[in-house]
């Protein structure tokens, strides 16, 4: 066993390395997602696109699954499954904890109202989907704050990696802003 890792629990050493896979899918959910939709602005056909951009939200989501449940077994720092679902019932470091939260609260409605949609479902996915934007900053947040390695050199690597991905992604989907709209409204939705 590395040395760093003597004495450290297993619970918080998976809850640790599932937060951050977690954040990384998420990271590519997010620029992965701007960038096929400016993508899709120049041609590409969709279908793919939009399968990864599935795909990686349900791999965000089952890495996010396990990085809570973890919480209910861990030996250092046990959470109950309240503490765990109710923004700012953590025992411990609550408001950091509770961005995590909200973010996982952002990002569900998305994922289920994605499954289940039909045409007339597609107004309440778009909503959902829009909240789901602020899950991003949220989460990053809360790595931030609530990490035991946020500011570990190799852990800003990735923060600054995974954020430059993201602001890459923003500035390939805010120069065809406007027309995307156009084209959604076109395609009746584009998927
Ligand atoms: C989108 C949602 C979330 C993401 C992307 C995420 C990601 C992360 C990351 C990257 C860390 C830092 C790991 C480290 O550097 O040590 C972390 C820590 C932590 N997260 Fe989350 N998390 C999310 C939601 C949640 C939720 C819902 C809870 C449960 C209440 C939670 C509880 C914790 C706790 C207790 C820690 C501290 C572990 C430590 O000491 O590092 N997280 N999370």
């Amino acid at each position: 066993m590395p040395e760093a890792l003597e004495g450290v629990p297993w619970s918080w050493t998976l809850i640790r390395a599932t937060g951050i896979t977690a954040w990384c899918a998420l990271t590519a959910v997010v620029a992965w997602g701007l960038a096929a939709a400016a993508l899709r602005l120049r041609g590409a056909p969709p279908a793919r696109a939009v399968w990864l951009h599935r795909w990686l939200t349900t791999l965000a989501l089952g890495l996010l699954f396990a990085h809570m449940a973890l919480l209910l077994v861990d030996s250092f720092q046990p959470f109950s499954v309240v503490e765990i679902l109710v923004p700012l019932a953590a025992p411990w470091r609550p408001f950091a904890v509770a961005l995590g939260t909200v973010a996982f609260w952002l990002i569900v409605p998305a994922w289920l109202l994605g499954r289940l949609r039909g045409r007339r479902r597609y107004r309440w996915f778009k909503r959902a989907h829009g909240l789901a934007y602020a899950a991003w900053p949220l989460a990053t947040a809360h790595y931030v704050l609530a990490g035991t390695d946020a500011v570990t050199p190799w852990s800003l690597g990735i923060l600054i990696g995974g954020t430059a991905a993201v602001v890459g992604g923003l500035l390939a989907r805010a120069r065809c802003g406007p027309r995307l709209h156009h084209a959604e409204g076109r395609q009746g939705g584009g998927k």
